[in-house]
C-alpha cells in the first residue's frame, strides 16, 4: 500500500501532510472521539453500526455530527486502497479554540480526520492476559480519545510478555484495554453486558450474532473475576483484532493451555462470513 491518504476537514492529502493546530482541543484535553472500521475486500463491514456508535459517543460529548452518514460513506470509501483487509481510523475533535480552557468555544468548528490503514491477515496470536483493575473513568461506553489509562495498561502488558490486559471492576469483568471479553463457563459462552462501564463492541454484537446462529448457548451477564479464573476458554474481540483466543491468565493456562473448540467453530464461521461478505461487491 503505498502512503495513505488522509481526510481532513473537508481536504484530501498524503497522511504525512495532514497538520493540525496545537490549540485543537482533541491535542490540549483528549477532547473527542473516533470509530475504528474494518474493510473486506474493498467494503467497510458494519458500517451503519460504527456511524451509529458514532453518533452515540457524540452526543454523550455534546457535539454535533459534523458529516451525515452519507458524506461518512462517501469519504471513508474514498480513503481505501485496493481490496486487501484494511482498518479506517476516524476522529473527531472539538476543534481549535481561540485559548486553552476547558469549558466548551461557543461555536465549536469540530476537527475531523480520517485514514485507512493495511489490517494483518491470518489467524490471530493466541494471547496471553493479564487480570488488573479497571483504574479508567466511568463513561467508558463513550468511544473517546482520551486513553492515557489504556495507553498505560497495554504498555505494562507489553512489558510483562502479555498481549492484553482483562479490566476488573468491584470484582467484575468489564472489557479488556482495547477489546471486549468473553468466557466459556460451564459450557455457555458469557459476556459482561452492555453498561457505561465498557464499550458497546461491535465485534461483540457480531459474535453474538455468530453464537446464536450456531446454537451455542450464551449469557449476557455480570462475569466475576473468579469465574475468569476457571474458564475453559477465553477470548477477546474488536474490530481490528476480531476474535482472539487467551491461553493465559496471569501466567496460569486457559483450559488446556490451546485455543478451544468453541473458539475453532466460531472463528471458522467468522472467516466464512468475511469470505462471503468479501465477494457480495
Ligand atoms: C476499550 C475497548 N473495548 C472494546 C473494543 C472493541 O470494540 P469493536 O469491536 O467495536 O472494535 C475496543 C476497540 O478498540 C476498545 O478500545
Amino acid at each position: 500500500m503505498s502512503e495513505a491518504i488522509a481526510y481532513l476537514n473537508g481536504e484530501f492529502m498524503p497522511l504525512g501532510r495532514a497538520k493540525i493546530s496545537v490549540l485543537d482541543r482533541g491535542f490540549l484535553f483528549g477532547d473527542g472521539v473516533y470509530e475504528v472500521i474494518p474493510a473486506y475486500g474493498g467494503r467497510l463491514f458494519r458500517l451503519d453500526q460504527h456511524l451509529q456508535r458514532l453518533d452515540h459517543s457524540l452526543r454523550a460529548i455534546r457535539l454535533d455530527p459534523p458529516l451525515t452518514h452519507s458524506q461518512w460513506r462517501t469519504v471513508l470509501r474514498e480513503l481505501l486502497q485496493g481490496d486487501g483487509d484494511q482498518s479506517v481510523y476516524l476522529q473527531v475533535t472539538r476543534g481549535v479554540a481561540p485559548r486553552r480552557d476547558h469549558t466548551f468555544p461557543s461555536r465549536p468548528r469540530p476537527t475531523v480526520v480520517a485514514w485507512a490503514t493495511p489490517m494483518d491477515a491470518g489467524p490471530p496470536r493466541p494471547a496471553r492476559v493479564l487480570t488488573h483493575e479497571d483504574i479508567r473513568w466511568q463513561w467508558c461506553h463513550i468511544k473517546a480519545i482520551t486513553l492515557l489509562a489504556n495507553v498505560l495498561l497495554r504498555q505494562e502488558a507489553l512489558e510483562r510478555d502479555c498481549h492484553e490486559v482483562i479490566l476488573i471492576r468491584d470484582g467484575k469483568v468489564t472489557e479488556g484495554a482495547a477489546s471486549n471479553v468473553f468466557a466459556v463457563i460451564d459450557g455457555v459462552l458469557v459476556t459482561p453486558p452492555k453498561s457505561r462501564h465498557l464499550l458497546p463492541g461491535i465485534t461483540r454484537d457480531f459474535v453474538l450474532e455468530l453464537a446464536r446462529a450456531e446454537n451455542l448457548p450464551f449469557q449476557e451477564r455480570d462475569l466475576y473475576a473468579g469465574e475468569l479464573a476457571h474458564a475453559g476458554e477465553i477470548w477477546l474481540t474488536s474490530s481490528t483484532r476480531e476474535l482472539v483466543p487467551v491461553i493465559e491468565l496471569d501466567g496460569k493456562p486457559v483450559g488446556d493451555g490451546r485455543p478451544g473448540p468453541l473458539w475453532q467453530r466460531l472463528y471458522r464461521r467468522f472467516q466464512d462470513y468475511k469470505q462471503a461478505f468479501r465477494r457480495e461487491r
